[in-house]
């Protein structure tokens, strides 16, 4: 027996928060019976499960990785009909969804997965998952600034926690600089609100890893599928804090 949002986020519904927001609006029913309480628990494998009608898969899980051209929505649908990143996957008929997001500006990795266990592991606040962006800023700023992000910086919403910063890149003559920098959290455009937080606005941001993943060479509005090896690795590191060991 496992708790009815559990099993909703398993079979691919939506992540565990979503599920449990179906169960209160009364959408589900176990055995003919709507389940309005979160805690009730069912069996994946004898009770019918259906939500809004439908009764639930346990649909084969799907892990991503893509490399998210700038000017592209992370959402799966954009009413003012933007581009958005299921777009560029094609010819897999689960229904994946991004894994936290990107902003429309940024570029770079990011995964898409019909496990909302495994989305809903990797987005939580407390599994501190370290990813890696490369921020190309105006101005080069000085050593004591990325002092100031490695130690944690003020913002509107709370102390940033310590980041790993290093200088990748200094072009004097287009008084630029490329940073880069590991963070520990998720935070709305955390990445930009560090650097406008020194008075660097970043011009170009791309995540180059997360977890242990990294983009490596995979072409902009690409993407592969993940080995299940990687996939263990980052639940592992979901659950520990740690990186596997090369
Ligand atoms: N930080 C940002 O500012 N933007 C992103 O898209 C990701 C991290």
């Amino acid at each position: 027996m496992e708790r009815l949002q559990k099993i909703l986020a398993q079979a691919g519904i939506a992540s565990r928060r979503k599920c449990e927001e179906l169960i209160l609006a009364g959408k589900v029913e176990v055995n003919g019976e709507t389940v309005t309480v979160l805690g009730t628990k069912a069996d994946p494998e004898q009770d019918i499960i259906t939500v809004e009608g439908k009764p639930i898969r346990n649909e084969k899980k799907i892990y991503i990785m893509m490399n998210k051209p700038k000017g592209v929505i992370t959402s799966a649908k954009d009413p003012a009909g933007r581009k958005i990143v299921t777009d560029y996957i094609k010819g897999i008929k689960e229904r994946i969804y991004p894994v936290g997001r990107l902003d429309y500006d940024t570029e770079g990795l990011l995964l898409l997965t019909n496990d909302g266990e495994f989305a809903n592991m990797l987005t939580h606040p407390k599994h501190h998952v370290p990813k890696t962006y490369l921020a190309t800023v105006e101005g080069i700023p000085h050593g004591t600034d990325l002092d100031k992000l490695r130690a944690g910086i003020q913002l509107e919403d709370g102390m940033t926690s310590p980041a790993e910063v290093e200088y990748k890149d200094i072009d004097i003559e287009k008084n630029e600089a490329v940073i880069t920098i590991t963070i520990h959290e998720g935070r709305n455009r955390q990445v930009r609100r560090m650097f406008d937080a020194i008075s660097h606005k970043v011009i170009r941001l791309k995540r180059v890893s997360f977890g242990d993943l990294q983009l490596d060479n995979l072409k902009r509005g690409l993407y592969r599928h993940l080995t299940s090896n990687e996939v263990e690795a980052l639940k592992n590191m979901a659950k520990t804090g740690k990186k596997r060991k090369k």
